[in-house]
């Protein structure tokens, strides 16, 4: 029988929990095209976390009613967020460029085509690429584990719990602090996390961060269902997760931030 103990070592283990991918971004310091290219990837994948899907109503036919407010608590406070993403990349491209490359961040539509327009340029011609959706055949992988949340049997929703564990716990410890790391703490873009573009960052980084509350929630929501049945499902549901977004990760490291090359030549 696992313990939630187990299960949450089970993810500090994997290797993408402690992936260097936002420290090779900090130590390589990656031009405008390239930072372009990165958002892209993270962004599209961002969005693909933030809606309940049939998720929410599948945990309330399926009597899971307290999972079902602390998953609906999360999703709630996701509202904005994509936007928000979409202003804070905007103004670290324009500080990168040194030069106003999008003249107004606040247009998320405006600096999501300039994105893409970067990521179709530097990734375009790799294997499984899609220069509609400008999505890398692993971003493509990575969303489609969230998109389970279309799915409403039981099985489904006990991995999607899994899932939201594992994403909660890495958007906590790894995605976020690495984005503060190389986004802020380098110094490589002159800018202040009290910047108001910066307001993504400062919502979901630290003790009183979004992503803190949404890891507290996750875990309370997997210990809630956590039994001898449920438990494979859940170590499922983590897993596809965490293997696609390392595959993610792998790609971004090696294809845009040569895995750290600039920093041991
Ligand atoms: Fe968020
Ligand atoms: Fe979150």
């Amino acid at each position: 029988m696992f313990t939630i103990k187990q299960l949450l070592s089970h993810i500090e283990n994997h290797r993408c929990y402690s992936h260097p991918v936002f420290y090779n971004w900090g130590k390589v310091n990656p031009d405008v095209a390239t930072l372009g290219a990165l958002f892209q990837q993270i962004q599209l994948f961002c969005s693909s976390t933030r809606p309940g899907g049939n998720y929410l109503e599948a945990m309330k036919e399926h009597g899971l009613v307290k999972e079902n407010h602390l998953q609906r608590a999360i999703v709630e406070s996701e509202e904005n967020h994509g936007s928000e993403l979409a202003t804070m990349a905007g103004h670290v491209i324009n500080k990168k460029a040194k030069q106003t490359i999008l003249a107004d961040v606040y247009d998320q539509e405006l600096v999501e085509n300039k994105l893409k327009e970067y990521s179709n340029q530097l990734l375009g011609n790799l294997p499984g690429y899609n220069k509609d959706t400008a999505l890398a055949l692993q971003t493509q992988k990575s969303i489609a584990v969230l998109s389970r949340r279309q799915a409403r049997d039981y099985e489904t929703t006990i991995k999607n719990i899994g899932t939201t564990l594992a994403l909660e716990k890495i958007s906590n410890r790894q995605l976020i602090p690495g984005e503060k790391h190389c986004l802020v703490d380098c110094n490589l873009y002159d800018l202040d996390i009290n910047d108001p573009e910066m307001h993504y960052m400062l919502e979901h980084f630290g003790e009183i961060g979004a992503e803190q509350e949404h890891e507290k929630y996750a875990i309370e929501m997997v210990k809630s269902v956590l039994n001898e049945k449920t438990a494979p499902l859940i170590i499922e549901g983590m897993d596809d997760f965490l293997n696609a977004l390392l595959c993610l990760w792998d790609l971004l490291d090696s294809a845009l931030l040569q895995s750290g090359y600039h920093q041991v030549a």
